[in-house]
């Protein structure tokens, strides 16, 4: 979740004559004949018209034939419950939105506020295991997150007397140990699992790189010692689990994950500590970088590639994941994120979006999916299937946003046409 985003701060023209709406609703009809969009087309003649739902390729299977790589994983954080025909279609990889996070996984006993020394936390595995039974049955990969986030972390991992620092730090640890090994034994389906999740800040180039507010942070930090070093420990702990299942780099992936990659004094904070884990010297292996790339309409493509390459530059044959990615319809400036009101949150275009701002969408898509054509990036995932669940619709505001490739109905979008067919023309 974003608590700051930077976004160029660009006033969104409101193009209310603009009536199309083509990936909204029943935007699989075909506009009637003259079209709906006032929007030039390139199509000879006519304004270009959505292509029939049924005659829709597999995202997967196009991007993999593209990039060149058979089992290609593009990806999407589902509910396995609904949409499963959409699904197996279209994405070859899934990923829980919320049911394999600590608090999920392993919540505070029931009635305490696990502020006890000993809590009495007990492991509950029932919705993360229909995720890898999903996967299993229906040999679709398993992207596994998160292993550590400071928004999901029960309070019961930092319970212990702080005043010996040495006794309570060992604690925390060791409990931190526990936790990754038993959640990594548990899903050996995963062929990644991010292992931190926004550990760096958000001042652009902090001195210190870290995001001081975690409790992770802090309780490492009891005593004056060093809070940053539960990133490496994570990346330890993994280590160890994923030797002792018997895997390596090759089958299970080690990240950290992170937004704002394509901003790039946030960016610079993520790189230093990637570097802080290659240079641990305890053992501790980290794979590469997951960039959520939750991106706005006037997102940066060259930003996006910088944030790519930069990963690459690092050396250690680090690999990229695109782990989150949806482009909001709006444009909003960086104190949107913060003040979370409409202003100065672009305003609602309804349950309608204008067909210019669907089409821009398609443009961006397009251009993401051709700088994703890179060896290092292995993995995309998109946070979320149709427009009909995203949590973009009360993120950072509550309003009407349209961020994936298939609209509410669940047929393709442009976005989508956009994606799998790069010579289509976009009204
Ligand atoms: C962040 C987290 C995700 C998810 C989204 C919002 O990006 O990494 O797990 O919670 O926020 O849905």
């Amino acid at each position: 979740m974003k608590l700051i985003r930077v976004v160029l701060p660009v006033v969104l023209t409101m193009l209310a004559a603009c009536g199309g709406g083509g990936g909204e609703g029943g935007g699989s009809v075909p506009p009637p004949g003259g079209g709906s969009s006032s929007s030039s087309s390139s199509s000879g003649g006519g304004t270009p018209q959505l292509p029939a739902p049924s005659t829709a390729p597999s995202l997967a299977s196009t991007i993999a034939a593209r990039y060149g790589s058979p089992n290609y994983r593009v990806g999407a954080a589902v509910q396995t419950s609904t949409g499963q025909a959409l699904i197996l279609k279209h994405f070859s990889s899934i990923t829980a939105e919320y049911q394999m996070k600590p608090d999920i996984v392993w919540p505070n006993a029931a009635g305490t506020s696990g502020s006890t020394a000993q809590p009495a936390a007990q492991a509950n595995y029932a919705a993360g295991d229909a995720f890898a039974n999903f996967s299993a049955a229906n040999n679709v990969g398993l992207r596994c997150h998160t292993l550590l986030w400071h928004q999901t972390a029960p309070s019961w991992f930092f319970a212990g007397d702080t005043s010996n620092p040495v006794n309570y730090r060992a604690l925390v640890q060791q409990r931190l140990r526990d936790y990754i090994r038993a959640v990594m034994f548990r899903w050996p389906e995963c062929y990644a699992w991010d292992v931190v999740n926004e550990v760096a800040t958000d001042t652009a180039n902090a001195t210190n790189p870290y995001r001081t507010d975690s409790p992770w942070y802090i309780a490492y930090s009891v005593g004056g010692a060093d809070g940053s070093e539960y990133v490496r420990d994570a990346f330890l702990f993994a280590t160890q689990a994923r030797n002792t299942m018997g895997r390596n780099d090759s089958n299970l992936k080690l990240m950290l994950n992170d937004y704002n990659t394509e901003v790039a004094g946030k960016r610079a904070n993520v790189l230093r500590i990637v570097q802080d884990v290659m240079n641990a010297g305890t053992g501790a292996d980290i794979d590469g970088v997951g960039h959520q790339f939750h991106l706005g309409i006037n997102a940066d493509v060259a930003q996006v590639t910088a944030a790519l390459t930069a990963v690459e530059g690092l050396g250690g044959n680090l690999v990229n994941h695109v782990t989150e990615l949806d482009v909001s319809i709006y444009n909003d400036p960086g104190n949107c994120f913060s003040q979370r009101t409409i202003p100065p949150c672009a305003a609602d275009y309804g349950a309608s979006p204008p067909q210019s701002v669907l089409s821009d969408q398609a443009r961006l898509y397009r251009a993401l999916f051709t700088a994703f054509n890179r060896p290092s990036v292995t993995s995309i995932t998109l946070w979320g299937v149709t427009d009909a669940s995203t949590w973009l619709n009360t993120f950072p505001v509550n309003r009407t946003n349209r961020p994936l490739l298939f609209d509410t109905n669940g047929d393709p979008k442009w976005a989508f046409w956009a994606v799998v067919d790069p010579n289509i023309a976009i009204p």
